[in-house]
């Protein structure tokens, strides 16, 4: 009958080749030195010629042994990425992915989980949306996945990408006054009846640098704690504001005016963060390439 080798005595020589020692190759691999030694000679014997050579304690690998213990890797390494991308296979047919993003980060953010969750009908998907304060306790607790952000956090150790462009334009009712000028000086807006997001709000504080770059002094008339309030707002006659251009992703393109204003758009950038210290699973790691690979604009 013929004999072949098996993996279980290439893995023993795999462990000799390594250690240089039979007590060691046997340790590390939880055998008793007796079943290593018979495994080695039913293995030489096999081949039919010497592999190993033992001088006093020490041990040496002949040039055949050198041979085979290269090709044993080889074997090794072949197994190990098969077995990785079974893993991988198996990890996007059933795995989890937690997302969280900041509150304007919803008017993509669902669609973009949604189009994924399609491709990968077996992931279990969950987005939560929130405010800064908690997307950085989360990202300190390292509690999800990814963070869709629009201005990664100074103070922590995170890996940062960016995923799409985030313009901020300045909306007002499509009667105003303003509608059709072009080329608005920021300064002729100080007349105008501003409506700011709330204190923490990405959005606000790009608004306040930019006025700021500009020495000019913005007061706003009135302070609302989401982008649908300052649309409804606007749209009531009661003011203009900057948000970010996803924001009008649901609306029909004449529902707003975007004015042409100097120093506007401000450009932005949405990313994807996660702390440095996590290991990405591969569902994660999807959902990044996903993102990346998107060469759309999505608004
Ligand atoms: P926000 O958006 O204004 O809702 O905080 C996030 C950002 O633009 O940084």
């Amino acid at each position: 009958m013929r004999q072949y080798t098996t993996f279980r005595q290439l893995e023993i020589f795999d462990a000799i080749a390594h250690f240089k020692s039979f007590t060691k190759a046997s340790e590390a691999l939880y055998l008793t030195q007796p079943t290593v030694s018979m495994q080695m000679k039913k293995l030489s014997d096999m081949v039919g010629v010497p592999l190993i050579e033992q001088v006093g304690k020490k041990i040496h690998l002949t040039e055949d042994g050198r041979e085979l213990a290269r090709a044993t890797r080889e074997v090794f390494d072949i197994m190990d990425r098969f077995s990785m991308s079974v893993a991988e296979r198996q990890g996007l047919k059933q795995g989890q992915l937690r997302l969280m993003a900041i509150s304007t980060a919803s008017y993509f953010a669902p669609r973009l989980l949604g189009e994924f969750a399609k491709l990968y009908p077996g992931i279990e998907v969950s987005l939560r949306v929130t405010n800064k304060e908690q997307v950085l306790a989360s990202i300190a607790n390292n509690l999800d996945d990814l963070y869709l952000l629009g201005q990664p956090p100074l103070d922590m150790e995170v890996v940062v990408t960016p995923i799409m462009d985030n313009p901020i334009v300045v909306l007002a009712a499509p009667d105003h006054p303003l509608a059709k000028a072009k080329n608005i000086p920021l300064k002729a807006l100080v007349n105008e009846p501003w409506l700011m997001r709330e204190v923490g709000s990405g959005t606000r504080t790009a608004i306040e640098r930019r006025f700021a770059e500009h020495e000019i002094a913005l007061r706003p008339r009135m302070e609302l704690g989401s982008n649908e309030a300052i649309k409804q707002a606007i749209l009531s006659g009661l003011g203009i504001s900057a948000l970010s251009q996803h924001t009008l992703v649901m609306h029909q393109p004449e529902q707003f005016a975007v004015l042409d204003v100097e120093g506007f758009p401000i450009h932005r950038q949405w990313y994807a963060v996660y702390p440095a210290g996590r290991q990405l699973s591969v569902v994660a790691r999807a959902f990044l390439d996903y993102l990346l690979a998107r060469a759309e604009p999505i608004a």
